[in-house]
């Protein structure tokens, strides 16, 4: 049910998201389980990972990123350069992260999440992908409607984002706001459910 990223149009990649294979630092399996660890290159790149960190085979880390404590990301996720990835940050899989993004503590990015470059995303934001929560019902078919936030753009924290919802460039979401429709480049939004207030001020537009 899961599409390969290979099958993701272009337009949907982050920016340099297709790292080239000499940037890509693989975590080793005994360092991710039990250990801290900073992996340099020969040329000076390095990844630094947290302690406790489950990070599966299949996940490309772009270098410069940081990597906290207890931080989770399954197979098939893309995570571009100089990033900072916060503690007990859970990552579902199929996720593409760009350059320059910012996931504070305890980010839950379910499957299939797209964020594009320096987005800026509070703590223990939530997204989700499933509407109507077919879990074990025949009679409902799975389709994933996973949140993307795109360029610039900044998540506050406590945020909930739901399924299908595209958060605009340099678009601003108040904390805690439960996110039930797009949110248009540059503008803010907050509340339950979220309501656009107006536009974000031109001197913060990146
Ligand atoms: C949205 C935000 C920028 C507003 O800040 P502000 O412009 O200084 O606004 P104020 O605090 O003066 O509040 C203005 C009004 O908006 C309301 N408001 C502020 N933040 C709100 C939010 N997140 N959700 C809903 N309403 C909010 C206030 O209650 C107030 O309403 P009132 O006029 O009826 O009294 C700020 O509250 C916010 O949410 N920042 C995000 C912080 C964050 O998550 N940081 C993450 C890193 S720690």
């Amino acid at each position: 049910m899961d599409e390969p990223i290979d099958s993701l149009s272009d337009s949907l990649r982050p920016a340099d998201a297709e790292l080239e294979q000499s940037d890509i630092r693989q975590p080793r399996s005994e360092d991710t389980a039990v250990a801290g660890c900073r992996q340099q290159g020969t040329d000076g790149y390095f990844v630094t990972y947290g302690r406790n960190c489950v990070i599966a085979e299949r996940v490309r880390i772009g270098h410069y990123t940081r990597v906290g404590n207890f931080v989770f990301i399954r197979d098939d996720t893309i995570i571009g350069r100089h990033c900072t990835i916060g503690s007990f940050v859970d990552i579902e899989g199929d996720v593409h992260v760009g350059d320059f993004v910012s996931l504070q503590s305890g980010c839950y990015l379910t499957r299939g999440v797209l964020i594009e470059d320096k987005v800026f995303c509070g703590p223990r934001i939530v997204t989700l992908n499933d509407k109507y929560m077919c879990y074990g019902r025949a009679s409902m078919k799975f389709v994933r409607e996973a949140p993307r936030i795109l360029r610039a753009a900044r998540v506050g924290g406590g945020s909930v984002l739901c399924p299908g919802i595209t958060i605009g460039e340099n678009a601003f979401v108040g904390a805690g706001s439960v996110v039930t429709c797009d949110v248009p480049d540059r503008m803010m939004a907050m509340g339950n459910p979220a309501k656009i207030v107006g536009p974000v001020r031109e001197d913060q537009i990146v």
